[in-house]
């Protein structure tokens, strides 16, 4: 099939080249987002290929229905950028990525916990300076706390692993609890009072209209004085302003985030000569107790492998008229 593969760098062409000599592909790679002003570069090609922060909506669909295009093939799990419902009156079969490898963002999950507990950010700044004072370098332990995930599922699952190998309490949220999570010694509870025991909250469901804006104002309120709030699954499940409040208050002690709601503007570009236009993110970068990573949860070779294998897969079931490619379906959008 001839593919037009969307918002690429040299690693994802690196990984998609090495997948695609046992798939043989015409692979059409362009740098550019796909968005309402880009959607025209579809012409010709039989399905559109597609990362995180490509706006996949209605007008962008219907243009590539125009153009004939049956298959839409995300290179992630998440599917928030997609309008599920316009893809499905246009025909439009979707594809995705389901698991590549939890263990990529459950350990940068655990890489953020860990830098911000003990402010490697900050120790490393100091030493360079020669600067050994350990004032404001002050953590705990971990072992002992009362950690909340949000959100059960593969990541979930694989992070609360790892946290009871540390000797955390476990307090799990999620509509559909896992057996798994439950023999790790995960207790479920409502997510109130996950909210008020945790020591540290970690966000690991999907965004949907039910978990867009979850962290707000209220349930930051419930929180404990001084709670860390990670967040790797997808910016706008924190409402980010409520969150600036909370990080002013002293009601969230740190903040790890590897997602952002307005992301899509700033992350995977290289922005070092430019003004930042967004004073919501200006602001965050402001605090010393918030450690920001620009979307790189998934970003370990054995992720990228996984995802351009099944990327292509899923391609080549579909060309052959096969079944069993990843798809995604409208009803997967209503869980929640
Ligand atoms: P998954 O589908 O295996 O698990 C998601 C879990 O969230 C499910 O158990 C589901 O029941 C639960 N859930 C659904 N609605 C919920 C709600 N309202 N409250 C609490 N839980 C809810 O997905 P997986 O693979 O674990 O990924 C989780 C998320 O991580 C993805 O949706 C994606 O947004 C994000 N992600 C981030 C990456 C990064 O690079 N930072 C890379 C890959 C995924």
């Amino acid at each position: 099939m001839r593919v037009a593969v969307f918002s690429t760098k040299g690693y994802d062409r690196e990984f998609l080249d090495a997948a695609n000599e046992q798939a043989s592909h015409e692979l059409l790679y362009f740098e550019t987002r796909l968005t309402s002003e880009t959607c025209s570069l579809v012409q010709g090609v039989d399905a559109v290929c597609v990362f995180v922060n490509d706006s996949v909506d209605k007008v962008v669909l219907q243009a590539m229905a125009e153009a004939g295009v049956k298959l839409l093939v995300l290179r992630s799990a998440g599917f928030n950028h997609v309008d599920l419902k316009a893809a499905s009156d246009l025909k439009i079969t979707v594809v995705r990525v389901p698991a590549y490898s939890p263990h990529a963002v459950a350990e940068h999950t655990l890489a953020l916990i860990l830098a911000l507990n003990r402010h490697i950010h900050r120790a490393y700044n100091r030493v360079r300076e020669r600067n050994f004072a350990l004032d404001g370098l002050l953590g705990f332990d971990v072992f002992g706390k009362t950690v909340g995930v949000v959100g059960t599922g593969k990541i979930g699952t694989v992070f609360s692993r790892l946290m009871s190998g540390f000797g955390c309490e476990l307090l799990g949220y999620d509509p559909r609890p896992n057996d798994e999570c439950k023999a790790l010694g995960v207790q479920y509870v409502q997510l109130d009072e996950l909210h008020e025991r945790s020591h540290i909250i970690s966000l690991h469901c999907p965004l949907t209209p039910q978990t867009r804006h979850l962290i707000n104002r209220e349930s930051l309120a419930r929180m404990r004085q001084g709670v860390m709030l990670i967040n790797t699954s997808r910016g706008a499940i924190v409402d980010t302003r409520a969150v600036i409040v909370a990080l002013k208050s002293g009601r969230i002690g740190s903040l790890g985030l590897d997602v952002y709601e307005e992301e899509a503007d700033l992350f995977f570009e290289d922005l070092s000569d430019e003004v930042i236009q967004d004073d919501v993110f200006a602001r965050l970068l402001t605090f010393p107790n918030v450690l920001i990573t620009g979307h790189q949860g998934f970003f370990t070779r054995e992720a990228l492998r996984n995802i351009a294998e099944t990327t292509l897969t899923n391609v080549t079931a579909f060309a052959e008229g096969r079944k069993d490619y990843h798809e995604v379906t409208l009803n997967m959008a209503k869980v929640g």
